[in-house]
C-alpha cells in the first residue's frame, strides 16, 4: 500500500515519477520514495516520511536523474511510517521493489533468508521480496524468470514493481491481488497502480490480470499468465479522467465532489430510465431472465459502502418485499455462511479493488448463488472484471479519501435495482414505479437546492469546533444515513462520532448526553417523525444540543439548545440521498475549521486493497 508508478524512457523519468505520486496523494499515505538507475548504472534512492512535497524538495536539492524507474507512496502496514521503512527497497545495490499488498508469510521467509546472508535493514514485509528476488536472480540469471520464481514462493497479496542495476533495460511487474496497469507511450512505457497516475504522459493503458508478470521496455511489453503462457492483454483508451486532478474553484477535492452531485446523480441515471420505468436491461443483458429467478439478496461492502447497502435493505425489503442481508465484507468473508435459495450476490464499491469485498466476491463463486452483481464505481475494477453483473455508478474519479459522490450514486444505482426487482416480481405498489422514475428524473436539480443551504450548515459548523464528541441518530432508512454522517464526521475532523437508531438511545447512550455532547439528527416528513420527535425530547431534557435537518411540514422549530435547519420537500423514498448532503456538508466545514486535511485524513487510505 498505497501508490506504485514506474517508467522506462529515453529520456529523465524523475519528473514523471515524483508527477505520478503526487496525483496518487489522494489515496492517503504516510512516506514516499523513489528509485532510479542514474547515468552511470548504479541505484540511486531518495525517501521521506511525510509528503511528496517533502520527497519532491529533497529531488532539488540531491537531483535523481535516470531513464528507468521506480516510485511508491506507502501507507504503513508492517512496521512503523518512517524513512527506513519507505519504499523502494534494495538488495545489495542491485535490485529495487515497490509493493502494494501485505506477504503473509515474511517472518518465515525472513528467517530464510537471514540464513542465507541477506541482513534486513527494515521491518517491513515488503523486504523479504527483493531479497528473495536477489537469490533467484542469482540462482537463475534473467529478471523475469527470477521473477516468475520468487513469486511461487509468496504468500498474500502484492502488485510488484521492480528494476535491477544489472539489467536496466526493463521494468518487471507483478499483480496478484493489487491491481497493476501498464500505460503506453511511444519509445517509452509506465507503470502504476491507478492509471491517474500516468494520465500525464498516456491515455492507451493494458490492466495486469490475476497472476500476471511483464516485462516492460522502452518499445515493448511482454506479459504472461498466472501459467506463465505469454498472454495479449487488451488495450483501453481513456477518454475522461483528466478533470479528477483538478480542484477547480474549489478549495478541496471533497467540496469539489460534493458539489459534483447533481451532475453525477444525472449521469449514473442516464440511459436507465424508460418512460414510466427503470430499464432493466441496464443491469446486463441476461439481467431480466437472472432477476426473475431471485428470491433473496445477499449485499457486501465496506465503510461508507456498507452504509449504502444498509439502506438498500430498507428499500428491497420494504418496497419490493425480496429478503435482503447486509453485511460489511470483512466479516462476511471469514463467516460460514448459510446462503438463502436464489439469493443474488451483491457487491458495492467505489473503487472495485477493495480487498475484503474482493475476497467475499470470490469466497462466493461456487457457494450456490445465483449470479453476482457488483455496483461500482470504476469500470475497469477487478470486481467489475470478476461479477456475472455490473451497474456502473458513473460519479467519476473521486479524489477525497471521504467518500461523497459515490455514495450518493451507489444509492441512486441500488434504488435503480430495487426497482427493476419489483418490476420484474411485479412487487411494486401500483403506481410506484412510475413516480418514482419521475422523482429521480428531478433529483438531480432538487440536489442542488440542498446544494444551495451551504451557508446555514457552515453555521452550524460551529456548534462542534470545539467538541470531543456527537451522537448522530436517525430511524428507520435515516439510521444508515446517520451512520454516515458519523462516518464522515470521525475520518476528517477526528471528532468522536457514534450513530445510533433514535430508539436505541434510552438502551444506553443517553447516559452520555449533556451539554458538551451536540446529537445530530435527520428528520425527514416520514411516518417514524413523530417517534423521533420523543426520542429528541430525551435529548433536550437532559441538556443535549440538538442539530437537526428537518422537513419545512415536520414542525420542529429553533429554540433554545435546538437548531433546526430546514429542508426542501422530498419523497419519501428519496429521503436518505437528500439528507446525507448537509450531513457531508456540515463534516467538512467542521473539519475546515478544525484545520484539518480535509481530502487525505490520517491513518486512512483512499483505496483499501489490502486487508
Ligand atoms: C469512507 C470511505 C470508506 C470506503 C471503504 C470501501 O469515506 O470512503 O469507508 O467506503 O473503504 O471502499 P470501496 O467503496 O472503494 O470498496
Amino acid at each position: 500500500m498505497c501508490g506504485i508508478v514506474g517508467a522506462v524512457a529515453e529520456r529523465n523519468i524523475t519528473a514523471i515519477l515524483i508527477e505520478g505520486l503526487k496525483r496518487l496523494e489522494y489515496r492517503g499515505y504516510d512516506s514516499a520514495g523513489i528509485a532510479v538507475i542514474d547515468n552511470d548504472g548504479q541505484l540511486s534512492r531518495l525517501r521521506r516520511s511525510g509528503k511528496v512535497a517533502e520527497l519532491d524538495q529533497a529531488q532539488t536539492l540531491e537531483p535523481l536523474s535516470g531513464r528507468l524507474g521506480i516510485a511508491h507512496t506507502r501507507w504503513a502496514t508492517h512496521g512503523a511510517p518512517c524513512e527506513r521503512n519507505a519504499h523502494p527497497h534494495f538488495s545489495s545495490h542491485e535490485l529495487a521493489v515497490v509493493h502494494n499488498g501485505i506477504i503473509e508469510n515474511h517472518q518465515a521467509l525472513r528467517e530464510q533468508l537471514k540464513d542465507l546472508g541477506y541482513l534486513f535493514t527494515s521491518d517491513t514485509d515488503t523486504e523479504v521480496i527483493v531479497h528473495l528476488l536477489h537469490h533467484k536472480l542469482h540462482e537463475l540469471g534473467d529478471l523475469a524468470t527470477a521473477l516468475k520464481a520468487a513469486v511461487q514462493e509468496l504468500h498474500g497479496a502484492y502488485g510488484l514493481a521492480v528494476i535491477s542495476a544489472s539489467q536496466p533495460d526493463r521494468l518487471l511487474a507483478a499483480r496478484s491481488g493489487s491491481p497493476l496497469v501498464i500505460g503506453l507511450g511511444l519509445g517509452e512505457n509506465f507503470l502504476a497502480s491507478d492509471p491517474l497516475a500516468l494520465r500525464q504522459v498516456t491515455d492507451r493503458f493494458v490492466y495486469l490480470e490475476e497472476g500476471d508478470i511483464a516485462e516492460i521496455r522502452r518499445e515493448s511489453v511482454r506479459i504472461w499468465d498466472l501459467n506463465g503462457q505469454d498472454v495479449q492483454r487488451e488495450t483501453v483508451q481513456h477518454q475522461d479522467g483528466a478533470e479528477a486532478a483538478d480542484k477547480g474553484e474549489y478549495r478541496h477535492f471533497m467540496l469539489k465532489e460534493i458539489h459534483e452531485q447533481p451532475k453525477v446523480v444525472q449521469r449514473t441515471l442516464e440511459g436507465r430510465l424508460g418512460d414510466a420505468q427503470v430499464l432493466v436491461e441496464a443491469f446486463g443483458p441476461q439481467a431480466a431472465e437472472l432477476f426473475a429467478k431471485v428470491r433473496n439478496v445477499q449485499i457486501i461492502a465496506c465503510g461508507t459502502s456498507y452504509h449504502a447497502g444498509m439502506v438498500a435493505r430498507y428499500w428491497l425489503e420494504g418496497l419490493t418485499g425480496i429478503p435482503c442481508q447486509v453485511e460489511v465484507a470483512s466479516e462476511f468473508r471469514y463467516r460460514k455462511v448459510a446462503v438463502q435459495p436464489d439469493s443474488l450476490f451483491v457487491t458495492i464499491s467505489q473503487s472495485g479493488e477493495t480487498a475484503d469485498t474482493l475476497a467475499a466476491l470470490r469466497n462466493a463463486k461456487g457457494a450456490g448463488y445465483l449470479a453476482s452483481l457488483a455496483i461500482c464505481n470504476v469500470a475497469t475494477s477487478s470486481l467489475v472484471r470478476e461479477s456475472d453483473l455490473t451497474l456502473l455508478t458513473n460519479a467519476g474519479p473521486e479524489i477525497g479519501v471521504a467518500s461523497t459522490k459515490a455514495f450518493t450514486t451507489q444509492l441512486v444505482g441500488l434504488l435503480l435495482l430495487t426497482l427493476a426487482l419489483g418490476q420484474v416480481h411485479k412487487r411494486l405498489a401500483p403506481g410506484l414505479e412510475a413516480e418514482l422514475v419521475e422523482e429521480l428524473r428531478r433529483l438531480p436539480s432538487r440536489l442542488g437546492e440542498v446544494l444551495s443551504m451551504e451557508k446555514a450548515v457552515e453555521k452550524v459548523a460551529e456548534l462542534f469546533a470545539e467538541k470531543h464528541h456527537t451522537l448522530f441518530l436517525g430511524r428507520g432508512v435515516q439510521y444508515p444515513v446517520a451512520m454516515e454522517g458519523a462516518l464522515k464526521l470521525k475520518e476528517i475532523s477526528y471528532i468522536h462520532a457514534e450513530a445510533y437508531p433514535a430508539g436505541e438511545l434510552k438502551h444506553g447512550p443517553l447516559a452520555l448526553v449533556d451539554s458538551d455532547m451536540p446529537v445530530v439528527t435527520v428528520a425527514p416528513n416520514d411516518e417514524l417523525l413523530e417517534k423521533l420527535k420523543s426520542n429528541l425530547q430525551e435529548v433536550r431534557a437532559r441538556g443535549g444540543q440538538l442539530i437537526v435537518f428537518a422537513a419545512e411540514q415536520a414542525g420542529l422549530e429553533d429554540g433554545e439548545g435546538t437548531h433546526v435547519v430546514s429542508m426542501p420537500h422530498c419523497h419519501e423514498v428519496l429521503a436518505p440521498i437528500y439528507y446525507t448532503l448537509p450531513l457531508q456538508l456540515l463534516s467538512y466545514y467542521v473539519a475546515v475549521l478544525r484545520g484539518t486535511d480535509v481530502d487525505q485524513p490520517r491513518n486512512l487510505a483512499k483505496s483499501v486493497t489490502v486487508e
